[in-house]
């Protein structure tokens, strides 16, 4: 990523050939990212599939540059169950996730993939279209929700997603309902939590789940801990600790303000004190992605008291992941040219051409500086602090509420880099309001000593030379 930067004439080159804003993704960085995950399963000798949760990104060339290895692909959605076929996925590799339309299920059935089933209906819903005519038994995992444990108090959260982990047997009386029609390789969870002890409880329930299963004559072996990884999005945790109280301090007005019109990312003063609770993603996290994983393989289970990755080994089961956000980590930026540089009573206002939607840091609560890539020699190396604005006539369009720190003023035509941006903030919000482009989107890889670049969808790793590298 800082080389990439280092690049100031091919970055402004691209800009100004293909408009702003403008996304870059780094497919080699995505490969380097599913080998640390492959890492720790190595470390704990478990075998298993890396399913990249295709949500995080729109972008064919990372889906390309996976189908050139050998991770697998979590699709939700007839559309990326399709882009996933057609980037060379093989269906034993593509497991389908989240609640799912008939075409869809159409599909899955028909191509062979794996259904994560998210309900009771859904797997009847399946069924019909499996034995209508009849076809081969159709791969499924159940993915389970609101565990309970008697080993720690962690409440079983009511989800929206899954079968209840209490409803198992109502599972397996469905499928015994319909013999010849489904295989159970396994069951999953994917919790919306960065707590390990929550994630600790349920993969536990998991296990014994599939201990059920085996009871009722099922042969599943797997386990599917899906994402939740997570990213550190900050090198420097002090940095994060000073600036969450310097917000405390402007939320009571005892310093200037840090943000737009006084707002408190969920904090209010309240007599004098700070009352609410930050609404952030914790930007600074130092165990995240791969590492987080080896944690949680390392925790014991709350029951039986010995590490969860000793006793996915012991009962030879696989261990399945769906991490998004954490393999795009690093993986790409979105740029966006500099309209206007104003000061507006006693602030600094850059004006951009992208809005919001463009880069939803501030939808998805995390809180970085961009990048200022100078066209030219600075003519104001002073710092400087500013606010976003966006290009739709919204008062609610800021980049960010937040007031951003930049090391030296940019000016008109100069271009901001909202840097390691690939998971999610980059097109999962993106819209065309006021006919304004969604971003295009470029991959860039290195080879012969330099960066290369093509359109998103023209890159195939076997033309680029990738694969072979
Ligand atoms: C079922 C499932 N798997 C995987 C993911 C990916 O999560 P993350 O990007 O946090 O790793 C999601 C995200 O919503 C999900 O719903």
């Amino acid at each position: 990523m800082e080389s990439v930067l280092d690049e100031t004439d091919l970055l402004t080159q691209l800009i100004t050939a293909l408009g702003s804003p403008l996304a870059i993704v780094l497919p080699q960085q995505l490969a380097r990212n599913v080998a640390a995950f492959r890492d720790v399963y190595s470390g704990h000798r478990l075998a298993g599939q890396i399913f990249y949760a295709h949500k995080a990104n729109r972008s064919s060339a990372l889906v390309r540059e996976l189908a050139a290895g050998n991770a697998g692909i979590d699709v939700a959605s007839l559309a990326e169950l399709q882009h996933a076929l057609g980037a060379g996925f093989a269906p034993r590799r593509i497991i389908a996730t989240g609640p799912k339309n008939r075409d869809l299920l159409w599909l899955a059935a028909r191509s062979g993939i794996t259904v994560s089933t998210d309900s009771l209906a859904e797997l009847s819903e399946l069924a019909a279209l499996v034995t209508k005519p009849a076809l081969s038994p159709v791969p499924v995992q159940v993915r389970l929700s609101e565990f309970t444990s008697t080993g720690v108090h962690v409440g079983a959260r009511r989800s929206r997603f899954g079968v209840p982990a209490a409803a198992m047997n109502q599972v397996l009386d469905l499928l015994d309902k319909h013999p010849g029609v489904f295989e159970l390789s396994g069951v999953a969870y994917h919790l919306d939590t960065i707590g390990l002890s929550e994630k600790a409880v349920a993969l536990e329930g998991c296990l014994l789940a599939l201990d059920e299963a085996r009871s009722r004559g099922q042969r599943p072996w797997s386990v599917d801990v899906g994402g939740g990884f997570g990213v550190n999005y900050l090198a420097d945790g002090d940095q994060w600790d000073a600036y969450t109280s310097a917000l405390s301090q402007a939320v009571l007005g005892k310093r200037e303000p840090l943000t737009w019109n006084a707002h408190g990312y969920g904090l209010r003063a309240e007599g004098g004190t700070v009352r609410g609770s930050l609404q952030l993603y914790p930007a600074h996290r130092p165990v995240a992605g791969a590492a987080y994983l080896d944690r949680l393989l390392q925790t014991a289970a709350p029951q039986q008291r010995r590490p969860l990755g000793q006793l996915l080994l012991d009962s030879m089961y696989d261990l399945h992941v769906e991490p998004g956000r954490a393999l795009l980590d690093q993986c790409g930026m979105v740029l966006a040219s500099v309209l206007e540089v104003r000061d507006d009573d006693g602030d600094t206002i850059v004006r951009l051409d992208c809005n919001a939607r463009d880069v939803s840091l501030e939808e998805h609560g995390v809180l970085m500086d961009p990048v200022v890539v100078h066209r030219a020699a600075s003519t104001d190396a002073r710092p400087v602090q500013a606010y976003l604005f966006g290009n739709l006539c919204l008062e609610a369009d800021l980049i960010t509420r937040r007031k951003v720190f930049l090391p030296s003023r940019p000016q008109a035509g100069d271009v901001l880099a909202f840097v390691n941006t690939a998971g999610y903030f980059m097109d999962f919000s993106a819209t065309q309001a006021l006919r304004q482009p969604v971003a295009r989107k470029v991959a860039m890889w290195r080879e012969h000593n330099a960066w290369q670049w093509c359109l998103d969808e023209q890159y195939w790793p076997v033309r680029t030379g990738v694969e072979a590298a």
